[in-house]
């Protein structure tokens, strides 16, 4: 499963990016509000810096100012997922980009019929918000089992990306369902990487590695 980091900070990208955990990048406008400076020029810099998939989300509502932005955001680079929502226009966009070589993430994703239609209309990724659903008492993850089974029965290439992940749990049952992709805030990520033993572990061997340095006094690697 492919591990996204779902931020427009791109010192936490390249924090995790040294790690060799990462394999692309999903952003949106609420991400980028996050963030000082102009947001093209951080939708450019994220796309320079890695080399994986870039998700960059178009803000109009009309097709022929979706596909404007769409195209433009794909010329940023070879890397660019122009992300659409999953509006009637939105699948007009997917079908128009996917037939010009443009890989598309549909995103705000609620149901399997949403991302059925999504991947009929050429998706390369469609964006279960698994998170939200589980705020207003659905049980997202449902979703992702639903979405996986439906696209596995019928051979369908769009990959599943798990969105709106709000705590380890969710990476592991998206793992074991098969989810191709699930896109992570930084912290979360950092709770994944931590565990209490491997910190209580660490602190023993460091211990037990000084009390060796007091009885041989020249240790040296
Ligand atoms: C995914 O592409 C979205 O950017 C993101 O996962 C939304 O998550 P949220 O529900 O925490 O805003």
């Amino acid at each position: 499963m492919k591990i996204f980091l779902d931020t427009a900070n791109l010192d936490s990208i390249k924090k995790y990016s040294e790690m060799g955990i990462v394999d692309g990048i999903t952003t949106n406008p609420t991400l980028l509000s996050k963030e000082k400076g102009n947001p093209i020029q951080t939708m450019k810099e994220i796309v320079q810096y890695i080399n994986g998939p870039v998700s960059l989300e178009i803000v109009a509502s009309t097709f022929d100012e979706m596909m404007d932005e769409g195209l433009k955001l794909a010329k940023y680079g070879k890397n660019v997922v122009v992300k659409v929502p999953m509006t009637m226009d939105g699948l007009k966009v997917v079908k128009a980009l996917s037939s010009n070589d443009i890989k598309t993430n549909v995103t705000l994703i609620f149901s399997a019929n949403q991302a059925l239609l999504a991947a009929k209309a050429g998706a390369t990724y469609v964006s279960p918000f698994i998170g939200r659903l589980d705020d207003i008492g659905s049980e997202g993850l449902n979703l992702v089992s639903e979405i996986v089974q439906i696209f596995a029965s019928y051979d369908i290439s769009t990959q599943v990306l798990v969105a709106s992940v709000r705590h380890p749990l969710h990476v592991i049952e998206s793992a074991k369902m098969g989810a191709d992709v699930v896109t992570l805030p930084p912290d979360i990520l950092d709770k994944m990487i931590r565990h209490p033993l491997t910190d209580k572990g660490l602190d023993l061997f460091l211990n037990d590695w000084k009390k060796l340095e007091k009885e041989h006094p020249d240790l040296k690697f």
